[in-house]
């Protein structure tokens, strides 16, 4: 899935070869905790009948003072449309919130893409800035977006309607 242009279009890499994406496999194995800043939780998402591969969700330590943490997801694009995603990053969620103990959980995007702000809007968070060209990312300026939702948030969304437990 990493190959598809239509993939990598909103993140900072380009579409890459098997052999480009071995090492950042390679990476995503070890990203098994959030501990330091900067490292994660990567896990895979399969389809529980068949144990497809659908795409990967991420939860990034963005500050251990602050308690911040930061999501991200990548799917093929055959498996979308159909919430697998946003069940991903809301198991991603919960365990950022009730396991790794964190206050705020952020979203970033490029403001193009409407599809990961759509997503984000189904998980509660709120959109919190729009910075206008303060990238520049594969050869233009971009926007970036962030979303933000925190913990007491998330445990009245639960109180509402809680996440199915992680499967
Ligand atoms: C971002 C990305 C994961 C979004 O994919 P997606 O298919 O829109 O997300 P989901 O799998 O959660 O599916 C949600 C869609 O399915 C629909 N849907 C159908 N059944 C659903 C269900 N049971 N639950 C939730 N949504 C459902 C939703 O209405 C939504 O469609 P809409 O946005 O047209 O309203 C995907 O586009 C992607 O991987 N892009 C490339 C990588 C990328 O840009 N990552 C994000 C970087 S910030």
């Amino acid at each position: 899935m990493q190959s598809l242009p239509e993939v990598a279009r909103y993140l900072y890499w380009s579409p890459r070869t098997l052999d480009e994406v071995r090492p950042a496999l390679y990476r995503k194995t070890q990203e098994t905790f959030l501990e330091g800043e900067g490292q994660g939780l990567s896990l895979a998402v399969v389809l529980r009948e068949t144990g497809a591969l659908l795409g990967d969700v991420s939860m990034t330590l963005r500050s251990r003072e602050h308690r911040t943490g930061e999501v991200g997801y990548v799917f093929h694009p055959d498996c979308g449309g159909k919430g697998y995603a946003t069940e991903a990053a809301e198991v991603m969620l919960r365990l950022g919130f009730e396991e790794a103990g964190l206050h705020r959980i952020i979203g970033r995007l490029d403001g193009r893409n409407t599809k990961s702000a759509r997503l984000l809007e189904r998980l509660g968070m709120r959109r919190e800035a729009h910075f206008v060209q303060n990238e520049f990312v594969k050869g233009e300026w971009a926007d970036e977006v962030v979303y933000a939702i925190l913990d007491h948030e998330w445990k009245a969304r639960q109180a509402e309607s809680p996440t199915p437990a992680a499967g």
